[in-house]
């Protein structure tokens, strides 16, 4: 389906003009970074994984207990990796797409790059030090935080700067995306952070709401950071990536736009669906939960979007594994967005509320979606960033498909029966109206689906590992495998349409 009230320019008349020189080498730099910190992020989500299997693992080492290692795990997975990831193609994105050069110049860029990995570091080691705001995904101590906050000033600067200096006239979808991203985390860190520190020598700080009005404002910020971090930015991806992967125009365009404005709309509502059953008002439960089914819509708006945009290319599948992962990505966001709105329905959440049900469903979405999505970017980035033609091995490609694919079905199934299998242990009545099993008795049913949800991760880390040996290989070696890529050549700005 085409958009005929929005006019495209024809590839000839793009190629009789000059691209600018684009900074690329910043792009390059966010790839490796997200190579790098996605291997952590994995090797980490492994080691607490096997910590929950057997606690005396982290051996009385306060460092590398539990506590601590959860949040550089969900850090270094959403915002070390995700975040990379996302600085990466949001920045190759916006230049090709308004052919422009980043604007700022490559100081600015540089300071991106550098600015946000040293917030991570430091971030990583506050909670390795056991200093936390204890905010789920919002833990760093404040100095560290107004840290970011300048960074990100900067990102929006360049991203925004970039725009306003576009050749094309049209901003692409993608780019909304990316835009609605960076301005809504602002808003989101900046409200969730609001804190009087004690003294400037300390990290401590009293958070500016009490109660349950911390409560509503820590999970309107963590669900927003689900949905514009972890869906919206990676929806940009999607619009950029899978049209130039499988050499067609992004399904429907007007789709598109609908699947932006809907979802934005929505998303912002729906935060309460975390806090259902507690002292917030029912009127504001329901609402989270009636704006988290409506969210239905949009997502699978825009799963069709992706999906349909390979049709009449579906063999392209055979040939392109990394084309395997951008789609099987969008199918998991299909599945993750099915999932979520059912959970946030209040009986079925009094059931998956606490369990590892909630855990099962995070990691269909940031396993499946988030980090396959970003695989799929990466594995056609490599070689365009590099200047190779192709990649070192397909086979590998392969390889790791198949292998991380088993892993996250691993993970996904074990924690879903393990969840279910809590939550009915939990609320499981005697006739004689005692509850029928102790706690421990359910943390000792779950052991065995620990185990294999361990088996998971480690085969996602392996897959992840091969990747990264194949795309070193990749850049390393000038004779690789023939591959191709006759997308390099389809003109960024007549994606829309035609
Ligand atoms: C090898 C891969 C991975 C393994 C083995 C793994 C393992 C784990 C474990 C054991 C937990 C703690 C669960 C609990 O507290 O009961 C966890 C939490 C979490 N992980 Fe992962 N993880 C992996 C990859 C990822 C990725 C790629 C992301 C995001 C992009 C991610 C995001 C999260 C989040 C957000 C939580 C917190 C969930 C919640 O509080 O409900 N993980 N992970
Ligand atoms: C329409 C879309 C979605 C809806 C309505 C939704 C809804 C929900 C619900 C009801 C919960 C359980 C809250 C609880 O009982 O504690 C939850 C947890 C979560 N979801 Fe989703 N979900 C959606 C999509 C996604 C996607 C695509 C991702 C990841 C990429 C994701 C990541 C998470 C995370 C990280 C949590 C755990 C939060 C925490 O407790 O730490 N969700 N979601």
């Amino acid at each position: 389906m085409t958009d005929a009230s929005i006019t495209y320019m024809a590839p000839h008349q793009l190629s009789t003009r000059l691209a600018p020189v684009y900074n690329e080498a910043i792009v390059r730099k966010f790839t490796i970074a997200t190579m790098f910190w996605g291997i952590v992020a994995f090797l980490v989500g492994c080691t607490i994984a096997a910590e929950l299997c057997w606690p005396g693992l982290s051996m009385g080492i306060s460092y590398l207990n539990f506590g601590r290692l959860r949040p550089v795990h969900t850090s270094a997975a959403i915002f070390a990796f995700g975040g990379n990831a996302l600085f990466a193609t949001s920045l190759y994105v916006v230049q090709r797409t308004c052919r422009a050069r980043l604007f700022g110049g490559a100081a600015l860029a540089e300071f991106l790059f550098w600015g946000y990995n040293f917030f991570i570091v430091m971030a990583a080691l506050s909670y390795v030090m056991g200093f936390s705001r204890s905010q789920e995904y919002s833990e760093p101590p404040w100095h560290v935080t107004i840290f970011l906050v300048i960074v990100w000033v900067c990102y929006a600067v360049v991203f925004v700067g970039t725009l306003l200096r576009r050749e094309e006239p049209h901003i692409y979808v993608a780019n909304w995306f990316y835009l609605a991203f960076i301005l809504t985390v602002a808003i989101l860190v900046l409200v969730n952070n609001a804190a009087v520190p004690v003294s400037l020598y300390s990290s401590h700080a009293y958070v500016a709401y009490g109660g349950v009005q911390n409560a509503l404002i820590q999970w309107w910020y963590g669900h927003n950071a689900v949905g514009f971090f972890l869906t919206a930015a990676f929806l940009g991806m999607m619009y950029y990536f899978i049209p130039k992967q499988a050499n067609r125009p992004v399904y429907s365009y007007r789709l598109s736009i609908v699947h932006f404005w809907s979802l934005i709309f929505m998303y912002i509502w729906a935060g309460p669906h975390h806090l259902h059953y507690t002292s917030l008002p029912d009127w504001t439960q329901t609402l989270g939960m009636a704006f988290s089914i409506m969210l239905w819509m949009p997502s699978w708006g825009g799963m069709i979007n992706g999906l349909m945009t390979l049709s009449g290319a579906w063999d392209k599948l055979r040939t392109d594994p990394a084309l395997r992962f951008s789609v099987t990505a969008v199918g998991f966001y299909g599945m993750s967005t099915f999932e979520g709105p059912v959970m946030s329905v209040r009986d079925v959440n009094a059931l998956a509320h606490y369990t590892d049900w909630v855990i099962g469903h995070v990691h269909s979405g940031a396993l499946g979606w988030v980090a396959f999505i970003s695989f799929g970017a990466i594995y056609y980035l490599v070689p365009v960033l590099w200047n190779r033609t192709g990649l070192y091995s397909k086979k590998l490609v392969a390889w790791h498909y198949w292998i991380a694919t088993l892993g996250i079905v691993f993970y996904m199934t074990s924690m879903w029966v393990a969840g279910i299998m809590q939550g009915l242990m939990w609320r499981a009545y005697d006739k004689f109206g005692f509850l029928q099993y102790s706690f421990v008795e359910s943390v000792n049913a779950v052991h065995p689906y620990y185990i294999i949800r361990l088996m998971g991760g480690l085969m996602f880390l392996v897959g992840a590992l091969i990747m990264v040996f194949n795309l070193v290989m990749t850049v390393r070696s000038r004779t690789t495998e023939e591959f191709a890529r006759t997308s390099q050549d389809y003109p960024d700005a007549v994606m829309a349409g035609e």
